[in-house]
């Protein structure tokens, strides 16, 4: 959810991620992390990714989907830690198509190239129905990004086998007030539109009504959130003068203060979400 090129547009499109890690290979990660028991980004990424997949229970004759894959580091988590060696991956990002390219994960079957909400309406019209078949979508620290929740449980239920499972992280409100404007603006910032949040019962009801079942919401606020901001804060001490400098690096932190804020006075809750089709 970091926050994107608009207050600074001479950065371009998307966030100068080696600020935040040194090492690139195999692949970056790109999401907030789970602190709960480590200080070092990377391994916050990893885990955040891996207690999704635990949670989901990945095995290795599962045939997966990831949806807004980033450059690929989870497909090779998928495959290294649960065995997975299927997987459809979507990235609608030229960059990260270019690296995943560059050297596939030996799990990838097909890369989806367009956005989220593309390949929604495609699966309505019914245009991939031969892709049909999946036993776990999942989604890292992205699905907030998507136009409509409705659209991702709509989709997933259409492209899941009976009793296959769905996985995703996602905003939640700590109450029915929607957010104050400002904080929306801040959100319209990273690309996310904060109307689509609604608390944790709402989100829970429309699963049930989109045909899901066994749906839990695990609170990750304080591990992401207070997380991110306490690890922006040291590696400010690890950077240099210039890179400090950077716009890319002002964004960084803009993000971590963001969440640091909504999780500080309780607006809304980071949380892990997990369910199965009927
Ligand atoms: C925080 S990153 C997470 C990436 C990856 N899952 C990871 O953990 O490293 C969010 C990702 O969502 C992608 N994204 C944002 N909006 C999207 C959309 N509408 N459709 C598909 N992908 C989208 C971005 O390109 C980015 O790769």
């Amino acid at each position: 959810m970091l926050l994107k090129n608009k207050l600074w547009p001479e950065v371009g499109s998307g966030i100068d991620y080696s600020l935040l890690q040194d090492k690139w290979i195999p692949a970056p990660w790109i999401n907030l992390g789970d602190w709960s028991v480590t200080e070092d980004y990377r391994e916050a990424c990893h885990q955040l990714a891996f207690r999704l997949g635990d949670c989901l229970e990945l095995k290795a004759d599962d045939r997966l989907l990831e949806l807004a894959c980033g450059y690929g580091a989870g497909l090779r988590l998928w495959y290294k830690s649960f065995g997975v060696q299927h997987c459809d991956a979507l990235e609608y990002r030229r960059e990260c198509h270019d690296f995943i390219e560059s050297d596939p994960p030996s799990n990838l079957d097909g890369l989806i190239k367009m956005r989220a909400e593309d390949f929604f309406s495609s699966v309505f019209s019914g245009q991939c129905k031969g892709e049909a078949g999946y036993d776990a979508i999942l989604c890292v620290d992205a699905a907030y990004h998507f136009d409509s929740l409705r659209d991702l449980l709509k989709a997933s239920r259409i492209l899941l086998k009976p009793g296959g499972r769905i996985g995703f992280h996602l905003f939640c409100l700590n109450s029915k007030k929607p957010l104050a404007g400002w904080l929306s603006k801040f959100f319209e910032l990273a690309e996310v539109d904060s109307r689509e949040f609604r608390n944790e019962e709402d989100l829970i009801r429309e699963a049930q009504e989109k045909e899901f079942e066994k749906v839990e919401v695990v609170d990750m606020t304080v591990q992401v959130l207070g997380g991110f901001a306490s690890f922006v804060k040291r590696r400010s001490v690890q950077l240099g003068f210039r890179e400090k400098l950077k716009p890319a690096w002002w964004k960084i932190r803009a993000t971590a203060w963001l969440g640091n804020k909504v999780l500080r006075q309780g607006w809304l809750k980071y949380v892990m979400v997990q369910a199965s089709v009927r």
